[in-house]
C-alpha cells in the first residue's frame, strides 16, 4: 500500500475496542490521526500508547462527547482551524444498552441514538462536501451484524445499527460515479468494553466465541481501503448474515433473544461453538434466563 504521510483519518472512539485497532492500522501507512472519543484522560492514554508503538506518527486528539447536539461542529471547526484535510472519516464511536425495552433505561438508549446515529449522520453531513470538491475520500460506518436482523434484548441498539447499513447503502449509491467511497463495517460480538458499557457481561454472547478487535479492525481496514461497501470480518459473521438472507426475521429475531439472553447455570449450557453456529440460531427458540434483576425475557401466559 502507498505510503500515506500527511493525509488525516479522523477516528471517532478511537480510545478503544475496534478504534483503538483501527488506530493502529492507520498508524501502520502513516496516517495523520487525529482520535476523538469521550472521556478526556482515557484518549490522551491511548494516544500515547500509539506514540510509543510508532513514533514517527503524527498523532492529534479531540475529546467531544458526541452525544451533544453541538459536538459535530466543534469538532469539524478545529480541523478546519488546524488546517486538517480529512481525507478518511471513521465513525466508529457507538454503544449499547442491554434488557427488554419495557425495563432499559430511556435516557442511555436516547443517548445511544444521539451517538450512533445522529452524531454519525451529522460528521458525515460535514466532511463529505469537501470530500465530493476534492472527488477523493473515504468514510467507514460502523454497522453491525444486528444491522441485518431484530435485536431482542438491544432493540434499540440493533435499530441505530440498521440505520447505518441503510444510510450507508443508500450513500454509495449516490456517490457511485465519484472517488469518494462509504464501507460499512459489520463486526459480529467482539471483545471490547462494548458488553460491560451495554450491562450485558453476563449475556451468553458476551461469554461466546468473541472477535477479536485487532482482526475486525483489520478487516474493516481492508475493505474501506479498496472502496468496497461492506466489510464482514469473520466467518461467523458471514454465516449470521447469509443466515438473515434465508430465515424470516421473526426466526433471526427469536435465535438472536436466545443468544442475547443471559447465561445459564454452567452445567446446562451448551458449548461455545454450537450457540454460536448458524444450523443453531435457525433452531432455536427464546431462551429461558437466570434473572439479574428481572428475567431480560417475556412469554405471554
Ligand atoms: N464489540 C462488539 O461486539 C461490537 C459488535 C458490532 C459493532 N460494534 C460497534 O463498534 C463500535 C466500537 O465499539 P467497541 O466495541 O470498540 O466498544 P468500546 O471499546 O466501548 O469503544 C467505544 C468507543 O466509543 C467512544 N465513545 C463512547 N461514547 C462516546 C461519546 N458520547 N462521545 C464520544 N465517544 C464516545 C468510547 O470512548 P469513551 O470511553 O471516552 O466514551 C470508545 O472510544 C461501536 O459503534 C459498536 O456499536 C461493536
Amino acid at each position: 500500500m502507498e505510503n500515506q504521510t500527511g493525509t488525516s483519518v479522523l477516528i471517532t472512539g478511537a480510545s478503544s475496542g475496534i478504534g483503538y485497532e483501527l488506530a493502529r492500522c492507520f498508524a501502520r501507512e502513516h496516517f495523520h490521526i487525529i482520535m476523538v472519543a469521550h472521556h478526556e484522560q482515557k484518549l490522551r492514554e491511548a494516544a500515547e500508547r500509539l506514540e510509543l508503538e510508532f513514533q514517527h506518527v503524527p498523532i492529534d486528539t479531540i475529546a467531544a462527547d458526541l452525544t451533544r447536539d453541538n459536538a459535530p461542529d466543534e469538532i469539524f471547526a478545529e480541523v478546519q482551524r488546524r488546517r486538517w484535510q480529512v481525507e478518511v472519516l471513521v465513525n466508529n464511536a457507538g454503544f449499547g444498552e442491554y434488557g427488554l425495552f419495557s425495563d432499559s433505561d430511556l435516557r442511555k438508549e436516547l443517548a445511544m441514538i444521539h451517538l450512533n446515529v445522529i452524531s454519525l449522520v451529522h460528521l458525515t453531513k460535514l466532511f463529505l462536501p469537501e470530500m465530493l470538491s476534492r472527488n477523493t475520500g473515504k468514510i467507514l460506518q460502523l454497522g453491525s451484524v444486528a444491522s441485518f436482523m431484530p435485536a431482542p434484548l438491544q432493540a434499540v441498539y440493533g435499530a441505530t445499527k440498521a440505520f447505518i447499513l441503510s444510510f450507508g447503502e443508500a450513500l454509495q449509491e449516490e456517490l457511485k460515479d465519484t472517488s469518494v467511497s462509504v464501507t460499512v463495517l459489520c463486526p459480529p460480538a467482539t471483545d471490547t468494553n462494548f458488553f460491560k458499557v451495554a450491562g450485558a457481561e453476563n449475556s451468553k454472547m458476551a461469554q461466546g466465541n468473541l472477535a477479536t478487535a485487532e482482526e475486525v479492525a483489520a478487516g474493516g481496514f481492508e475493505a474501506l481501503m479498496k472502496g468496497e461497501a461492506r466489510a464482514v470480518p469473520t466467518f461467523t459473521a458471514k454465516a449470521q448474515i447469509a443466515a438473515s438472507n434465508i430465515l424470516p426475521h421473526s426466526v433471526m429475531a427469536a435465535a438472536m433473544h436466545q443468544q442475547s439472553a443471559e447465561e445459564k447455570p454452567k452445567k446446562a449450557t451448551r458449548s461455545r461453538k454450537e450457540s454460536s453456529s448458524p444450523a443453531t440460531m435457525a433452531q432455536n427458540a427464546p431462551a429461558e434466563t437466570t434473572p439479574k434483576k428481572r428475567a431480560p425475557s417475556r412469554k405471554k401466559e
